[in-house]
């Protein structure tokens, strides 16, 4: 068995699927989660998957005496991966001193605990979203940091910033930033998933729900942009190659291979897809139609962001490989095993 791994929010919809890829390669996995945005059930799932029962706690990471009596009743944690976070960009805008408080103190108290409990390495949980709209696509590492256009956006570079600060003041731990572009899917068994709260806000679960009837039109939020189809572009990556790509960042930290104190690392396929060209590949994948209409643009959304992976593929050793229709047929699949309601 190889090295014990806490995971921040690990039955959400990232977390549970890199709970099953750790797993799958040796590691044994502790899930701290509130269930303020997911259920116990994903618990089951990734049992049924990987045939091992992750140890769970269910609490908050912004409570440090939770966290203590965590690491105390599960001793040897040498890595943390740290998902625990809110992430829907529009409520953020409304509620912003939740997202501050969540996302920071989470991420403050568990570099706080690391030294005292021996935890060496903690890779982080970022966002594309950082760069705000680019200059230029594709994007890589070294692109500017831009204003972030959302409170969301902004806990995540302060958070990038608080890990770097904390390195540098001689904290006996290392980091790896990864920076998501657009994860979606689901895994091929259909039993994890992504499990939208309420109407859905992003593109691929609006987009199963309205193709299973449960919403009636997919509406395109404008196709007046500077892009070939009109639509906006963005970089979707299958869940399960973003998962991966944690555990090899994980045991290069752990195994002593990662060369700074802080590594940071743009995950993304390096193809831009439109919104209707996601919208083709869906129907292509599944058979199914998606009715949907062109609409107004949506505040805040950017024209076009995807990624230069060079970096993560050469230097971490990792690359997307899940064909996008692949990725489709299993949302659809996922989808099809939710209830209607
Ligand atoms: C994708 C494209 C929409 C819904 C957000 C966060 C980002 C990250 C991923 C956490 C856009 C279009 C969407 C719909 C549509 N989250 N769309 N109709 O906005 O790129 O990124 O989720 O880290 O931080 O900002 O993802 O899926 O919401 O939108 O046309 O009903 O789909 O306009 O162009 P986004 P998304």
């Amino acid at each position: 068995m190889k090295d014990k791994i806490l995971v921040t929010g690990g039955t959400g919809y990232i977390g549970s699927h890199t709970t099953v890829e750790l797993q799958k390669a040796g590691y044994e996995v502790v899930i701290i989660d509130n269930l303020s945005n997911s259920n116990r059930e994903v618990i089951d799932g990734i049992e049924a998957i990987t045939g091992v029962r992750p140890d769970f706690v269910e609490g908050d990471c912004t409570d440090i005496p939770t966290l203590r009596k965590l690491f105390e009743e599960h001793p040897g944690i040498k890595g943390i991966i740290n998902f625990a976070a809110s992430k829907a960009v529009g409520e953020s805008v409304h509620k912003p001193l939740l997202y501050y408080r969540n996302n920071l103190n989470t991420l403050i108290n568990l570099l706080d605990l690391m030294p005292e409990y021996g935890v060496k390495g903690i890779v982080f949980s970022s966002s594309c979203t950082v760069y705000g709209e680019p200059d230029s696509n594709p994007i890589d590492e070294t692109a500017p940091i831009k204003d972030p256009t959302s409170p969301y956006g902004n806990t995540k570079q302060i958070s990038e910033e608080i890990i770097k600060d904390y390195v540098a003041s001689g904290a006996p731990i290392k980091s790896i930033l990864l920076r998501y572009f657009n994860p979606i899917g689901a895994h091929e068994s259909a039993l994890i998933g992504e499990l939208p709260v309420g109407v859905p806000q992003n593109l691929v679960p609006y987009l199963t729900q309205t193709a299973a009837g449960i919403r009636k039109e997919l509406t395109v939020f404008g196709n007046d942009y500077n892009t070939p189809d009109g639509s906006c572009i963005r970089d979707y990556i299958d869940v399960v190659d973003l998962a991966r790509a944690h555990v090899v960042a994980m045991t290069r930290m752990l195994d002593g291979k990662d060369t700074d104190a802080i590594e940071i690392f743009n995950l993304g396929t390096g193809r831009g897809l439109s919104v209707l060209e996601l919208i083709d590949s869906f129907e292509r994948a599944t058979g199914v139609k998606v009715p949907h209409k062109i609409g107004p643009r949506r505040e805040g959304d950017i024209e076009k962001i995807w990624a230069d992976p060079k970096k993560a593929n050469e230097v971490l050793g990792w690359k997307a490989e899940v064909p996008i229709d692949e990725t489709m047929r299993k949302a659809w699949a996922w989808q099809q095993r939710l209830p209607k309601n």
